[in-house]
């Protein structure tokens, strides 16, 4: 039954209304819980970095987790220089490091450059600046570093945070916080018995070449990590990524730097 309130233009006026009032709604929405989903992704931030640092404890407080991350100052590291990025390069390139992404710069051309060619980790692109996290002791010495890896896992890229000791050469621990890998298979690089290897790990041989590799099966020489049993592709990921970043072609130069005292 049709009633004299039915015509095409009521309708379509109803609809129109209805998508101006939903859509104004979910813009207002999304703007309001903004400042709230940027608190819970700098907390994620916070509390990956002190689990990988072996510092988040079960039922810590958002206040403790939050003033135990304040012991780490942000810097952010010229890679391919292998040294602190300076305020002067930063501002030519128009870079704020309380706002920068590395993973956003990884994709814009004048901050980062092709790996072709050159690519263990399979990333592609790798960002100029790369943002590490340091812990100082009373005296100023670095006694954790905290670098960000990423690399291809088998379903896509894995992204993680190795933390070394303040010799900066043994390990303190490895921690991945966004992956595509299988729950069982791949995804046990969550697992607390496969990150129990990391720690104490000797992360460079004297020569300053990488140390540790993470082997398929059981490991049996220094500085192996048993591989991930049912995962050999995503054991291979972990090892190309852990051992590019800690290589040459990643934070090694930075490393040798600071490890010379440069820091
Ligand atoms: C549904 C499914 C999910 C899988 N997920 C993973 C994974 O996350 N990581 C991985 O390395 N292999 C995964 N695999 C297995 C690989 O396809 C491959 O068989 C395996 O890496 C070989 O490892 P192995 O030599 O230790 O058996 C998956 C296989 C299937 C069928």
């Amino acid at each position: 039954m049709s009633s004299k309130h039915d015509s095409v233009k009521k309708t379509l006026t109803v609809a129109l209304v209805l998508c101006l009032v939903c859509s104004v709604l979910v813009s207002v929405a999304a703007v309001g819980l903004k400042p709230m989903q940027d608190a819970n992704k700098a907390l994620d931030r916070n509390k990956n970095v002190l689990a990988a640092a072996g510092l988040l404890k079960p039922g810590q407080s958002r206040d403790e987790i939050q003033r135990l991350f304040d012991q780490f100052e942000l810097r952010l590291v010229n890679v391919p220089e292998g040294r602190f990025a300076t305020d002067e390069e930063l501002q030519q390139a128009g870079i704020d490091p309380r706002n920068y992404n590395d993973r956003a710069a990884s994709r814009v051309p004048a901050l980062s450059r092709s790996l072709r060619g050159n690519d263990p980790a399979g990333i592609q692109r790798q960002a100029n600046f790369a943002t590490v996290y340091l812990r100082r002791d009373d005296s100023g010495k670095t006694d954790l570093l905290v670098l960000p890896i990423h690399g291809a896992g088998l379903w896509g890229a894995m992204y993680g945070i190795l933390v070394l000791e303040g010799d900066l050469r043994t390990v303190r621990g490895l921690s991945y916080y966004e992956h595509k890998e299988t729950p069982g298979l791949g995804a046990k690089v969550e697992n607390d018995d496969w990150r129990a290897q990391w720690p104490g790990q000797v992360a460079f041989n004297d020569d300053g070449s990488v140390a540790v590799s993470v082997v398929k099966g059981k490991a049996g020489g220094p500085g192996e990590i048993d591989g991930l049993s049912g995962a050999t592709l995503t054991t291979k990921g972990v090892n190309n990524m852990v051992r590019f970043w800690l290589g040459q072609g990643g934070y090694g130069p930075f490393i040798a730097h600071l490890q010379a005292g440069k820091g």
